[in-house]
Formats: structure tokens, C-alpha cells, sequence
């Protein structure tokens, strides 16, 4: 308690010194209602941090690593301590885990840095999608945040190659047998990508495409989703009222939080946790080097992608399921959520009023799950149609079913708490919605929708 105290005093005290001499409060972001402070309000915010964490760590890892397949450097035998014919980029890495002063945890902490960025975008992704977020005026937030989910992908499949071990290398392959047959975007990335077609022509075009074009693409976009956060302010809670304001002014929320320093503290203090949990987590499970590509002597490697991408290889094993119909999935997909702000019509945000859209984003969170969980169990096993339909047919079923059950629970519930509030009488005897006064009604709409 008294540390508390002394420490908002200290925290004060040096932002009164910061501000007198910047004016920083003036281009701070807005100010945001109290209602706000609350984690799964952040969610995006947390994705800034993770992302942040990624370009120091990335910064730091590029002071060591060399972008090469030359086999040949002698520096590569003296530091695998054998006369190695292991490729540059492997060898440099072995050297970061190896020889570089807590290389091994700084490596570490950027991989799964980069599986907690996905992950927590994800988790932003899917509040976003239940809670309605999307809906007017935040139609082209949601769309810059599909462009920001591609360019995180890309992040991912870009740096997987990087180390230049064999199951990176052909999971790569793999994905790339894909990627480039995406209609439009696959000619047009093709040619950058697979340069003059040596193996060191495709290792640069990823390296470049990982430290630099991404991040500046992912930079330039989040500066827009920003602008537009702000623009918008921020989305009120998901509401059955068709008529819930859900756009604020400036000058409404300056009653609000200011974000210096009051946000950036709170987002401050989260973030220094992530990086803590980070560490712990790569201190106690290092991440191991497999073995580098044209290793001759090693076993046969298994060809498996990162977690985030093996719902799509497992898609590939399926019996009948050629990479077009892969790919194909993958358009479908990428189609729906980019221009769901413009399928899902109605004024409601709040999930009891939209069960179809809310059944398909359960239906593919659940298929995502479970096709990852097979794809790492048994990579590379085929599929029979048969056990496709005994998987997948009965959670299509029960997440119907259930979603149906709830929706139309929580619209009995709903109506009666309409009726009770349009006439305090009818609490024990409830009028049908329909029945009641016109005004009333909206009111009370409003009112229950809190
Ligand atoms: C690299 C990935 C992303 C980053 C860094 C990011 C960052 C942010 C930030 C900082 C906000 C402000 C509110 C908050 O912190 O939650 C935000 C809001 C928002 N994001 Fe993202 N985002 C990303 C991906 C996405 C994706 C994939 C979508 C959906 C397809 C999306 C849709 C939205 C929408 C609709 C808002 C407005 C929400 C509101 O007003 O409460 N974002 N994002």
C-alpha cells in the first residue's frame, strides 16, 4: 500500500517533468472512457507489444545471423567444431545459440515471442468476432485488421526458413507450392519469391521479405488501423439495441482516461509482464536446433510447418484433397472475413442476435483446433473421407444445435425483460413485446441492451 502510493507519486512526478517539457498530452493518443480499463479491451494493444518485442529481439538477431547457403565457410567448421558442410544461415544461428552471450535465450524469446504475437492476434481477432466489433463505422478497421493478420502470417512463414534446417526447408517448400497458386496474389508474389531459383535466391527473397518489406508493410498498417481506432473511438460493449451509438467525439471522451500517462502506464505494466512470462518460459524450454538442410548423415525429417499452419497441411493429407482445393479453402476463407462487415447486416452487435455468424466462427475456431491438434499428432498420415465425415460432421452438428438452443433461450429471456421493463405491471403477467407502445419499446430496448 505504501509502495503503491510512493510509486504513483514517482510515476507523477516524472510525467509532470516529460510533459512540461514535450506538450506530450497534445499528440498523445485520445483519451478513452473508464468502462475501458479492463484487459479484453487491449487485446490489439497487447498485439503492439508482442510485435514491438519482435523488432528488438529481430534487431539483435540480425547482429549475428548471415542470410547464406555457401556450405564452404571455414568459420562454419570452427564453430559446429567439425569440418562442417552445414549451410551459413544454420551455422550462424548454432553461433547464436551457442557462442553469443544468452543468444540461446534471446533466439528462444523471438520464437515464441512470434507464437504469442499469432496467438494473441487471434485472441483479438476472435473478441473482434464475437463481440461484433466490426459493425459500423468500424467496417475498414476490420478490413486493414484482416491485411494485418496476412502480413503476421507472412511474418511467420517468411522467418520459418531463416534458421535453414530440413524441416524448415520443406515445410517452406510445401507452402510455397501453395501460396503461389493463391489466384492474383500467387503470380504476383511468385517471381519475387523464387528469385532466380537457387536455393540461395529463395533463402534472400525470405530474408528480405521477413526484415524488412513485411515489417514495414505490418508498420504502415497499423499506423492506419490506429488512425481509424482513433477516429472512431473506441467500440462501446456488444449491445441488442439496433439503435446504440457507436461512434464518439473527441471532445465526448476528453471526460475520459487521458491516455498520457494514465493508459500508457497500464499498457506499460502489461507489457513488461508479457516479456517476463516470455523469458521465464524460454529460460525453462530452450528451443532445440534440428539439423540443417543436406545433412545426408541425419535421419529422415517429417515435413511440418509451425503450429499456426498445420490445420492447412493437415487439410492437404485429407484423401481427395489436392493443393487446389487447399488453396481454394484458404481464398474462401481470407473472402469471408475481409468482407464480413458487409455480410453481417443486421444493427445488433451482441452475440444472441446473430447465431448464424456466430455458429460460423465457432465452426472454424473448432476446425481450427482440432486440425492443428491432428496435424501435430500424425503429420503426413492420410485421411479417409470417412473419417473426415465422422470427425467434422457431428461438431458441425452439436455447434448447431447448441448455438440454436442458446439463441433462442436468450430470446425468451430477452422479450420477457423487454415486457417487464415497457410496463413495471407486467413483470408477473408479460405482455409480448409486439403489444407494447412503440416508444416504450425502444426504450426499453435501449435500456436492456446495458
Ligand atoms: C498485427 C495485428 C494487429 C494489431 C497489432 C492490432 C492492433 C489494434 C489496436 C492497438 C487496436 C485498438 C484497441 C485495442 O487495443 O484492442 C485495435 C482495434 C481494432 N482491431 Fe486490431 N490489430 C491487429 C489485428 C486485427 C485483426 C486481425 C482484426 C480483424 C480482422 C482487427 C480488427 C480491429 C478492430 C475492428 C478494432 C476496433 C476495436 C474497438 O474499437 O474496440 N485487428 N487493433
Amino acid at each position: 500500500m505504501v509502495f503503491a502510493r510512493w510509486y504513483n507519486r514517482s510515476l507523477n512526478k516524472v510525467w509532470g517533468f516529460v510533459e512540461d517539457r514535450t506538450g506530450m498530452r497534445k499528440w498523445a493518443l485520445r483519451p478513452q472512457p473508464q468502462f475501458t480499463f479492463k484487459p479484453s479491451y487491449w487485446t490489439g494493444a497487447f498485439v503492439v507489444n508482442a510485435f514491438l518485442y519482435q523488432v528488438v529481439s529481430g534487431a539483435l538477431l540480425l547482429l549475428y545471423y548471415q542470410p547464406s547457403t555457401n556450405t564452404t565457410l571455414t568459420a562454419c567448421g570452427q564453430v559446429v567444431g567439425t569440418q562442417s558442410t552445414a549451410p551459413a544461415a544454420w551455422c550462424s544461428t548454432y553461433y547464436i545459440i551457442h557462442s553469443v552471450p544468452m543468444g540461446q535465450l534471446l533466439l528462444t524469446t523471438h520464437l515464441y515471442g512470434a507464437y504469442a504475437m499469432i496467438f494473441l492476434m487471434f485472441v483479438h481477432f476472435f473478441r473482434g468476432y464475437y463481440l461484433g466489433v466490426y459493425k459500423a463505422p468500424r467496417e475498414f478497421s476490420w478490413m486493414v485488421g484482416t491485411l494485418l493478420l496476412l502480413m503476421t502470417m507472412g511474418m511467420g512463414f517468411t522467418g520459418y526458413l531463416l534458421p535453414y534446417t530440413q524441416i524448415s526447408y520443406n515445410a517452406t517448400n510445401v507452402g510455397l507450392v501453395l501460396a503461389l497458386r493463391l489466384p492474383t496474389f500467387g503470380p504476383l508474389i511468385g517471381p519475387f519469391i523464387l528469385a532466380d531459383g537457387t536455393s540461395q535466391g529463395l533463402l534472400s527473397r525470405m530474408f528480405d521479405a521477413h526484415v524488412l518489406l513485411i515489417p514495414l508493410a505490418l508498420a504502415a498498417l497499423l499506423y492506419a488501423h490506429i488512425a481509424l481506432f482513433e477516429s472512431h473511438g473506441i467500440a462501446p460493449p456488444a449491445s441488442s439495441d439496433p439503435l446504440q451509438r457507436r461512434r464518439f467525439t473527441e471532445k465526448e471522451d476528453e471526460d475520459g482516461v487521458p491516455f498520457m500517462p494514465h493508459i500508457f502506464y497500464y499498457m506499460t505494466k502489461w507489457g513488461l509482464l508479457y516479456v517476463g512470462v516470455l523469458f521465464g518460459i524460454a529460460a525453462l524450454w530452450p528451443w532445440q536446433l534440428p539439423t540443417y538442410v543436406g545433412n545426408t548423415a541425419a535421419a529422415a525429417t517429417v515435413t511440418e510447418p509451425d503450429w499456426y499452419f498445420l490445420w492447412l497441411f493437415k487439410f492437404v493429407d485429407f484423401q481427395g484433397v489436392t493443393p487446389v482445393y487447399a488453396v481454394g479453402l484458404t481464398t474462401a476463407l481470407i473472402v469471408y472475413v475481409l468482407f464480413l462487415p458487409f455480410l453481417d447486416r443486421s444493427k445488433r452487435t451482441h452475440p444472441r442476435d446473430r447465431p448464424l455468424f456466430i455458429f460460423i466462427g465457432t465452426f472454424l475456431l473448432e476446425f481450427f483446433v482440432l486440425m492443428t491438434v491432428w496435424g501435430g499428432e500424425t503429420p503426413g498420415v492420410a485421411i479417409t473421407p470417412m473419417t473426415v465425415a465422422e470427425t467434422i460432421g457431428p461438431l458441425a452438428v452439436v455447434t448447431g444445435a447448441v448455438i440454436a438452443l442458446f439463441h433462442w433461450r436468450y430470446r425468451v429471456s430477452y422479450r420477457r425483460r423487454l415486457a417487464a421493463r415497457a410496463s413495471p405491471l407486467s413483470a408477473t403477467y408479460p405482455v409480448p413485446a409486439a403489444r407494447a407502445a412503440p416508444g416504450a419499446v425502444a426504450t426499453a430496448e435501449a435500456k436492456a441492451s446495458e
